[in-house]
């Protein structure tokens, strides 16, 4: 895994505190990861998040790791302890997520969440921002595997210009700094680009972790 100080990834700058991190994770690594997220799916299985209000569906599966996980139904979006169709605690975050985290995340806390979405052939995800979190000091690290995506980004105004970029297996994304709340999505899947998830996902397609601090650590007064 390439996040240490001498061996530092490819860095592309995509904005102000917007960086793409490419191979950060080698084949093995990528293995390694999607061997771990099996374990993790299977004790808290993918489900399928609904729109605040309107209660559509989204295209793009998810589950989480970790002491929180991100949840979306008709009742809004929010963190919560436990799988909302199971009711049993998230699992914990694999030693491979923590590690990513600690080298590249550049924040002393560990993250609270790690939101696992599976986007299978044809799932999208709109231009969003992340702000459920209370803590935006903390930057989010996302990891893609599998197929690559064209993923968007733009400013921290909806309005804002937006670019493509593509995401490959094994790429990280930090979203730190003035970045943090900038907006995101992803267009579309590169279908077949990878078979990294056929033997487990038989549809192939992409798994995206977003790792988030959320609450503000607790800090002692003096
Ligand atoms: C997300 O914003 O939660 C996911 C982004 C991605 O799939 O790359
Ligand atoms: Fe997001």
């Amino acid at each position: 895994m390439k996040t240490g100080d001498n061996e530092t990834p490819p860095a592309e700058q995509l904005a102000d505190g917007m960086l793409l991190l490419h191979s950060v994770l080698d084949r093995t690594d990528q293995e390694a990861l999607v061997a771990a997220l099996k374990e993790v799916a299977a004790a808290a299985p993918f489900f399928t998040p609904r729109m605040p209000r309107t209660a559509k569906p989204f295209s793009v599966a998810m589950t989480n790791c970790g002491p929180l996980g991100w949840v979306s139904d008709v009742k809004g979006y929010r963190y919560q302890p436990t799988h909302p169709e199971t009711g049993r605690p998230w699992p914990a975050m694999p030693a491979l997520v923590l590690e990513l985290w600690q080298g590249l995340a550049g924040y002393p806390h560990p993250p609270e969440a790690c939101l696992v979405n599976y986007y299978r052939p044809g799932a999208r995800m709109g231009l969003h921002q992340d702000r459920d979190e209370e803590d935006f000091d903390a930057p989010v690290l996302s990891v893609s595997l599998g197929d690559t995506c064209v993923f968007r980004v733009g400013g921290t105004r909806r309005k804002d210009p937006t670019r493509s970029v593509r995401l490959a297996s094994g790429d990280v994304v930090v979203f730190g700094g003035p970045a943090r709340l900038a907006y995101h999505g992803v267009d579309r899947l590169i279908a077949n680009s990878s078979c990294l998830l056929r033997d487990w996902l038989p549809e192939g397609g992409r798994i995206n972790l977003t790792m988030r601090r959320v609450s503000r650590p607790h800090v002692t007064p003096v």
